[in-house]
């Protein structure tokens, strides 16, 4: 498939889409950690603990990790002194996975947790790759107890037009041609696709707030590149 095709493909959706995510991060999760790291200058690793600190818990808070990956925010969390537990279904990226917390093969619309259970939940870049938003905000409000606290990362479009016009082509451009020297050039023609599945800011801080976290607020981290959601269980 040429490039232009893989770029004009229509993305999938329901368990097409779940298929298809799990199978790509399978695929890429051996060079994960060092594309991530060179497509964003390690500006991702900053990002991460940004994340962390915004949760505002004390040490020692049971927060869940949701789509965990290779376990970048659990050693963040670690190191904040949280617990952490990481929940991912790629298999793949949690063999890959360098962390000392626990992990969890599951899907996290579903997860193996009582309700009520956790201090607080994070979510690094994954919001764009599970089939409902709305089923992922229900389960966090189901599982983080009353006053617990979440933060979810991710990507961001900026909003000064030339910031924004840069991101574009980088994204759309020079991120398949790094992934694809480093790692997998479908995975990563398809990663900067699915940003299309992102809802707009105010629309996905309304169905944060209609789930169960009416003050959630929006941050914007290293002008507008990504975006942190924060909010409290209510
Ligand atoms: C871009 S990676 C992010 C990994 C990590 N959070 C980080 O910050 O680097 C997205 C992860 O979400 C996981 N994922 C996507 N949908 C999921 C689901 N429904 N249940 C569990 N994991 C999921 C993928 O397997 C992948 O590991």
């Amino acid at each position: 498939m040429t490039p232009r095709q893989e770029r004009d493909r229509p993305l999938p959706e329901g368990d097409e889409k779940a298929r298809t995510v799990r199978r790509l991060f399978d695929t890429i999760s051996p060079r994960y950690d060092l594309v991530n790291r060179v497509m964003t200058l390690r500006m991702d690793v900053g990002w991460r603990r940004r994340t962390v600190r915004e949760l505002t818990l004390p040490e020692g808070s049971r927060i869940l990790d949701l789509a965990c990956g290779t376990g970048d925010l659990c050693r963040e969390l670690a190191a904040a002194g949280h617990r952490p537990v990481g929940f991912d279904f790629s298999h793949g990226m949690l063999l890959a996975a360098k962390t000392d917390a626990p992990l969890v093969e599951a899907d996290i619309l579903q997860l193996p947790v009582r309700g009520a259970s956790a201090d607080g939940a994070t979510c690094g870049f994954a919001l764009r790759n599970v089939v409902s938003l709305e089923g992922l905000f229900a389960e966090l409000a189901r599982v983080v107890r009353p006053g617990g606290r979440i933060a979810l990362l991710e990507t961001a479009e900026p909003e000064p037009w030339l910031m924004r016009l840069g991101h574009r082509v980088y994204f759309r451009k020079v991120v398949p041609m790094i992934g694809g020297l480093l790692s997998n050039r479908e995975a990563y023609s398809y990663l900067p696709r699915s940003t299309a599945y992102l809802p707009e800011p105010g629309q996905m801080l309304a169905m944060l707030r209609a789930a169960g976290f009416p003050d959630a607020r929006r941050l914007t981290l290293s002008r507008g590149l990504t975006q942190l959601l924060v909010a409290t269980r209510a």
